[in-house]
């Protein structure tokens, strides 16, 4: 078969493409689950068993009298998972593999008060709780003795049992497409799914007392807050491959992470739904912001808010864990504790990514790079899209425009730059090809219903699909990175998984057939949402072992789940250049932050058609400060290398690349704490202010760790923005000026198209480097520049992370190195933070700059431990009270300190 010729990039999104994809109402779980009446369970207490696990009691369901079995169990790290199934189901249904790292450690339920109508066990002394009761069966999790939160509150607990299939009869086979029949066969346009297993939809709800804000839930185009569902669709999260996807949307995008997370002060509390199927969640909160709008104020009482989240799966089990917080960092740590810490990046992938589909050969890549260097632009990475392949077969080269590879990489290893090539899921169907062969004999493919290889069409025309859920078929894919296996690769040779939704361009909603077969027999209904994450997982696994294990790995994948943040970065594909997608990047990557992916990005200047160049530069400025930092562009646009827009474009780009390598210090530490704390370097305010009520849905603007604060600009021609510095007792600073400003405000801040707002928080510290370099490797070697905001008791704190930037010696050897700089009553001080490593690290201190000095001092004095003390000299700005002392050459492992008098 031919290949596919490129798809027509039209204007977007066209109603064609909107008709590809199913509303709720074409799906008939959610149907079933939503007309029909609702199921009627009552917990058994007398079944009650107390284990070290937790406790079980069988559910009774009372019209069917079929039996479930719920266990509750409790875990040390505050969470407790509630899991439903079915007592005895006529055969196993499945249960995710491979996303929970670690069994939560369980802790023993001790039994508190048992009445006709309800148990209540208790755990962690008293100071959690469980209650269970009868009918309607409910269970209530309780904190110090409030109800946090009701599972089955409004009795939507739903679970098909397994049945057998009904005997085929000539009448059955003639039986009208109605409810009934659906249960066995659904059809959406001319795509027929055969479901071998029948109806085995589940479903839930969980009301969630006193929250009225909830969060997470990706991937979504739309604000970072969820929105009450009533007047609309449910979030959908089945990943799709959605090109030019739909602004303020809810439909599915490219991957999926099951984690709802409710904020108010003093609590935030997680709700994960570990189900890999097609998922629904509607978010219904009391009072609606509507019912808030249209009752007279004087009739309305003070009611306690609540959210009430309700999630409907195809298949599963309910495997429902809630994370107790209370506060979002204890959240965040939790949520890492189950699924896994975002994985360490080496330092190369925290620089600016060069892409495009595609550059055409070896010199264009070669011509590019260069140009990077004459326009004295720092950048590390170049990626090759799928053009550069021998007819779309993955793991080859094409033997015209790509006949040197290895010395390609060679030539851009030797100024420390990294390639990139695009690896997907889909294989050439192609008897002639040894690749093709070798997944067809070992058995990796994925199969149809009826057990031949499924076969799809995309990239390369028909293609089998990899079936990475299988351990083997991972093995194999992982050893085809191996150096002597993929020819033309060396090792600054990166990868990037594309179309893992998995995307089939002939498939029911451009993806796989649902009753297509996996490994182990499971359909492809079951585990749909782990297609992608399963195969960054091999993809990971191949890189880490080419290396022989010593070397971190880079894969960016388009699809995703939950984990997928110990395996690497992802990016939000097929955006658009436009204003408006410019400003939902925004939401959209606070959100995967926020369900724990915290290495994600947009494509900058948007891949889908050009961008004018204002909004060229304001995407850069922006993703400058984003964690995953990649310039892309589809086959049809306009070459949009940042020279190529006349000098001031090229200046301003310029300026903000430069200015994300110089932060790269405290980026990286961003990420070392994310990868041992889970919490993410991108943040929404709400984090860092968890009691300011009236910011909790501010999406525009976000944390970037702890210390600053960005607000880019993400409108046309705009001359003035506002921006909302958070916390009355607060100070911030202008990262630019370093004029201070109280918080507590909105500041309206004239801009110019150099602009990009950034504050320092008062009492916060952050490390640059100084100087310039034109890739991560050079700008490391450069000496720091350390910023003490000082906040209004005159202290402020930090850290700084740093080890080889590559390897795994950093978790192996424990080479690294961690300061903690702290200051207080005129004191600098900078030592060992608590979790000190073995890092010889030579990087030196050049300058200090303090800000909110209130008065010129009369000596700095510096202090290294064991030489006598020096007075230094220093530089004193009254008009923004800021102290700097430079020429320190302080070495950064050395214990020393800087007093002011
Ligand atoms: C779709 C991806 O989202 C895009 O980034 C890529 O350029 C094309 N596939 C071609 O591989």
């Amino acid at each position: 078969m031919a290949e596919v010729s490129q798809p027509v990039i039209s204007v977007v999104p066209d109603d064609e493409c909107k008709e590809k994809f199913k509303k709720s109402e074409h799906v008939a779980f959610y149907r079933r689950q939503m007309q029909g009446p609702n199921m009627q369970h009552q917990a058994l207490l007398d079944t009650m068993v107390l284990t070290e696990k937790g406790a079980r009691f069988e559910l009774l369901e009372q019209v069917t009298k079929t039996r479930l079995l719920l266990s509750v169990s409790p875990s040390k790290n505050e969470t407790v998972r509630i899991l439903v199934d079915e007592l005895q189901p006529i055969k196993a249904r499945y249960r995710v593999p491979d996303v929970i790292t670690e069994e939560p450690q369980c802790e023993q339920l001790r039994l508190e008060t048992q009445t006709e109508d309800s148990v209540t066990l208790s755990w962690c002394a008293g100071r959690h709780q469980v209650r269970v009761w009868r009918s309607p069966f409910r269970v209530e999790v309780l904190c110090e003795n409030e109800v946090m939160v009701t599972f089955n509150s409004k009795g939507k607990l739903w679970f098909e049992t397994l049945q057998h299939p009904p005997r085929a009869t000539s009448h059955s086979s003639e039986l009208q497409e109605d409810d009934a029949s659906l249960l066995w066969k659904e059809t959406f346009k001319q795509f027929v799914d055969i479901k071998a297993n029948g109806p085995s939809s589940i479903g839930a709800d969980l009301c969630l007392h006193g929250f009225n804000h909830v969060y997470g839930l990706p991937e979504h185009a739309d604000s970072l807050k969820l929105k009450d569902t009533r007047d609309g669709e449910p979030y959908r999260l089945y990943n799709l491959d959605v090109f030019a996807y739909e602004l303020h949307s809810r439909f599915g995008l490219y991957g999926s992470v099951p984690l709802l997370v409710a904020h108010k002060p003093n609590k935030t509390l997680g709700v994960f739904w570990l189900n890999a199927s097609e998922t629904f969640v509607n978010v219904h909160y009391s009072p609606s912001d509507h019912q808030d709008d249209q009752t007279p104020p004087v009739k309305r009482r003070r009611v306690q808010p609540q959210s009430d989240v309700h999630w409907l799966s195809e298949s599963g089990v309910i495997d429902c864990l809630v994370l107790l917080g209370p506060s979002p960092q204890k959240l965040f740590t939790q949520y890492a504790q189950l699924t896994g810490y975002q994985a360490l990046p080496p330092l190369f992938a925290l620089g600016y990514h060069q892409c495009r589909w595609n550059y055409n050969d070896e010199a264009d890549v070669k011509a590019v790079d260069a140009g990077f260097d004459r326009h004295n632009i720092p950048y590390d990475v170049i990626w090759l899209d799928i053009e550069h392949t021998d007819g779309k077969r993955y793991f080859t080269w094409d033997p015209v425009h790509f006949p040197e590879p290895a010395s390609l990489q060679r030539h851009l290893h030797k100024k420390k730059r990294k390639l990139v090539v695009i690896s997907d899921p889909h294989i050439k169907v192609d008897p002639d090809w040894s690749l093709y062969c070798e997944a067809r004999d070992g058995g990796h493919f994925v199969k149809d219903r009826k057990g031949q290889i499924y076969l799809g069409s995309c990239w390369p025309g028909e293609s089998a699909y990899l079936d990475f859920s299988s351990p083997a078929a991972r093995a194999w894919y992982s050893r085809c990175f191996a150096l002597d296996k993929y020819k033309g690769s060396t090792p600054s040779l990166y990868v990037w998984n594309d179309m893992n939704e998995p995307s089939v361009f002939n498939g029911p909603e451009q993806t796989m057939s649902k009753d297509s077969v996996h490994y182990g027999g499971w359909e492809h209904r079951e585990l749909h949402n782990l297609y992608g994450f399963y195969q960054h997982m091999a993809t990971v696994d191949g890189l880490i072992t080419r290396s022989g294990g010593s070397e971190r790995p880079f894969v960016l994948s388009r699809s995703f789940f939950a984990g997928s943040q110990r395996l690497g970065a992802i990016w939000t594909g097929d955006n658009v250049a436009s204003w408006e997608y410019l400003k939902i990047s925004i939401p959209m990557l606070l959100s995967l932050s926020v369900a724990g992916i915290a290495f994600c990005g947009a494509d900058v200047g948007g891949f889908v058609q050009d961008p004018e160049p204002e909004l060229l530069v304001r995407w850069y400025q922006a993703a400058a400060l984003q964690p995953f930092f990649r310039g892309h562009s589809a086959n049809v646009t306009k070459r949009r290398e940042p020279w190529l827009f006349g000098e001031e474009v090229t200046a301003a780009i310029r300026t903000v690349i430069q200015q994300r390598y110089c932060l790269l210090p405290y980026w990286y530490t961003l990420f070392h704490q994310a990868h041992t704390s889970g919490l993410p370097p991108l943040r929404p305010l709400w984090v860092e202010f968890p009691q300011e009520q009236s910011i909790f849905t501010v999406d525009n603007q976000y944390m970037i760790g702890g210390a600053l604060l960005a607000c880019p600009v993400t409108e046309s021609g705009v001359q003035e923005v506002q921006v909302l510095l958070p916390g009355s007792a607060e100070i911030w600073y202008d990262v630019h000026s370093g004029k201070a400003y109280k918080g507590g405000r909105t500041l309206s801040l004239p801009v110019t198209l150099e602009t990009v707002p950034v504050f320092q928080r008062g009492g916060s510290v952050v490390c640059r480097s100084v100087g310039s370099g034109s890739c991560t490797a050079e700008f490391k070697k450069l000496p720091l520049s350390v910023t003490v905001a000082l906040n209004s008791q005159g202290v402020a704190d930090g850290e700084l992370y740093l080890d080889d930037g590559h390897s795994f010696s950093y978790r192996d050897r424990k080479a690294f190195c961690l300061r903690r700089f702290n200051m207080q009553s005129g004191r600098l001080v900078c030592r060992p933070a608590s979790d000190e490593g073995t890092f010889d690290c030579d990087s030196v201190i050049q300058s200090v700059s303090i800000l909110g000095v209130k008065s010129k001092p009369s000596t700095v004095i510096v202090h290294v431990s064991g030489t006598k003390d020096t007075s230094a000299a220093f530089e004193y700005t009254e008009t923004c009270c800021r102290l700097t002392v430079s020429n320190l050459n302080l070495k950064v492992a050395q214990a020393w300190e800087i007093k002011i008098r």
